[in-house]
């Protein structure tokens, strides 16, 4: 079965050029793509944590995309939305990471505990942000998005994770807490009842049974809103947070503040810094904490672009590829057995908010099939790194950046991310396989400063694999606003017995959904037919995110 890799170029030269060049009325069905996909070349299991997500206290997030009270007219479980929990469940969420983000680092989790009439209000860290947000968002003077009530915190987040089935991952405050006010959180959370105070609190205020949370973030975005530290400075307070840390019982997982995108030097000079104790300290960090966002560019509005404009936010988000490459070698010159692993928590395409948002919402809008596709671009990325990549959360849950979810009073409606996470939910536990993608490029025009034309070239096709006993799931993306990618599909010498297809597209490149259309952009299956001796030929549609499901002999 194993197919050679030379062999495998050769015929794929010959087979592709043939096919390339041959005239259309020499074969029935002339592909312009060809997919391969190597499964005999395992990268490894594709981690469910892959699809995990973010909640921050931050716009509309938490109040009201969450947290709608328990005395609401909204149906909710405990207070939580219950259309919010019955929805994110249907996914298998891996972790939820809480409580921020920048709002992390000045966030004191006491507040957050005990009757809920009695906890402080506090000012949001968000709250007089100008960063990327409008004079509208601004001139709130009021409400839980602006002066944090506290209604929600360690008890209510534990319950949302408990509710949706996922783990919870937690980042302490590093910038304005020290080592205690952490441990005391570990022990609040952890503890058995009875064992402390703190323990005997949690069992009064929510539950006797520990928490016993894993994954434990130390800090966030250090380099910025997190303290503004240098990485040798960052990495003397986590070997202080990390050290001698009691555990209850409970493995814990713990999570370095990682680089702003394609800064190396943060990652070098952390490792070479952590390890001057001896490499005996990489053993006290699971992942290092990846961001990545691809910005628009020009108006940054979410819905309204040019097709010039879908591509070059296409292009941006697959930077996601070489940042994971770039910083997983840096990692590899200090931790030569790569100990840690690799945790994008925080990724996504972040636009302006949306005039017709709640200006309370920060950083809210509709996201359209350009996110849709963008989701597909990096999740196919991390499986094609599932070596390498242990997480990844897209910022955030619901109402704000790249959001699965918008809520507003009693309304709920799916983004169109929201379909491309079910539509990949099959890779997750399954094995990651190598593949390779031959598609015409497609070409597109970038602007300078001075609006001088730059010409530009995007790859054609791109996805990733995986296999799970006799099912390969192929998942990809076609960027190309305009043309279907004809592909022959190929598994070395394995014969595909029957296929389906699962497509997330339209006509419009701007499509998405709202209160009042929630239905204008979701995914259809399709039939597909498998020809003599296995051969697989399949359209992939313009502007698509599509899955394949493939039975194999
Ligand atoms: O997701 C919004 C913010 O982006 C987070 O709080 C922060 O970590 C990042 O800069």
């Amino acid at each position: 079965m194993k197919i050679e890799r030379r062999d495998f170029i050769r015929d794929l030269t010959l087979a592709g050029s043939a096919a390339l060049l041959a005239p259309k009325t020499m074969y029935a069905q002339a592909a312009d793509s060809r997919v391969e996909i190597l499964i005999n070349e395992p990268i490894g299991p594709v981690n469910p944590n892959i699809y995990s997500h973010f909640v921050e206290h931050l716009g509309g997030v938490v109040y009201d995309g969450i947290w709608v009270g328990e005395k609401s007219k909204i149906a909710n479980y405990g207070g939580i939305r219950k259309d919010l929990v019955d929805n994110l469940k249907k996914l298998k969420p891996g972790v939820i990471r809480y409580p921020g983000g920048c709002f992390a680092d000045q966030y004191d989790w006491r507040d957050g505990i005990g009757p809920r009439d009695k906890r402080p209000s506090r000012v949001n860290f968000w709250a007089d942000t100008t960063y990327k947000a409008p004079k509208s968002y601004q001139e709130v003077t009021s409400g839980p998005q602006k002066y944090e009530p506290n209604w929600f915190g360690t008890d209510e987040f534990i319950n949302l994770c408990k509710l949706t089935g996922a783990q919870p991952y937690m980042a302490a405050n590093l910038r304005s807490f020290g080592v205690a006010e952490f441990m005391q959180w570990l022990e609040y959370c952890n503890a058995p009842a009875g064992m402390t105070t703190l323990s005997s609190q949690r069992a009064t205020n929510a539950s006797k049974d520990p928490y016993n949370v894993s994954f434990w973030g130390v800090g966030n975005e250090s380099w910025g809103c997190g303290g503004e530290f240098t990485p040798e400075e960052y990495a003397t307070e986590y070997r202080k947070y990390v050290a001698w840390l009691p555990t209850y019982g409970t493995k814990l997982q713990l999570i370095g503040a990682g680089p702003n995108g394609g800064d190396l030097g943060w990652t070098r000079r952390f490792f070479t810094k952590l390890t001057e104790k001896g490499m005996g300290q990489l053993n006290r960090m699971y992942g290092w904490a990846l961001h990545y966002y691809c910005h628009t560019t020009g108006k940054g509005n979410a819905s309204e672009y040019d097709v010039n404009e879908w591509y070059d936010l296409l292009m941006r988000s697959d930077r996601m590829d070489g940042l994971i490459r770039e910083h997983w070698q840096v990692m590899g010159e200090i931790d030569r057995e790569h100990r840690v692993k690799l945790v994008v928590d925080e990724w996504g395409a972040w636009h302006w908010q949306d005039a017709d948002m709640p200006p309370a919402y920060l950083y809210a809008y509709a996201g359209t099939l350009r996110d849709a596709l963008i989701s597909g671009i990096n999740l196919d990325t991390f499986q094609r790194h599932a070596d390498k990549v242990v997480m990844a959360n897209p910022a955030q849950l619901v109402n704000t950046i790249h959001s699965l979810f918008h809520t507003y009073e009693d309304k709920f409606v799916l983004t169109p991310n929201y379909h491309v996470f079910e539509m990949y939910m099959p890779h997750a536990g399954a094995t990651a396989v190598r593949t390779q993608f031959t598609s015409p490029e497609v070409s597109f025009s970038r602007f300078d400063a001075q609006r001088k034309e730059i010409p530009t070239k995007f790859w054609g096709l791109q996805g990733s694999a995986s296999i799970n006993g006799k099912t390969v799931t192929l998942t990809a993306v076609n960027p190309d606003a305009k043309n279907a990618r004809e592909s022959e599909i190929n598994i070395g010498r394995a014969r595909i017995v029957a296929a389906e297809a699962r497509v997330l597209s339209s006509t419009d490149i701007r499509a998405r959904n709202t209160f009042e259309n929630p239905n204008a952009l979701v995914p259809r299956n399709e039939n597909v037919s498998v020809g003599t001796g296995g051969r697989l030929v399949y359209k992939f549609a313009p502007a698509s995110v599509t899955r394949l499901t493939l039975t194999i002999a």
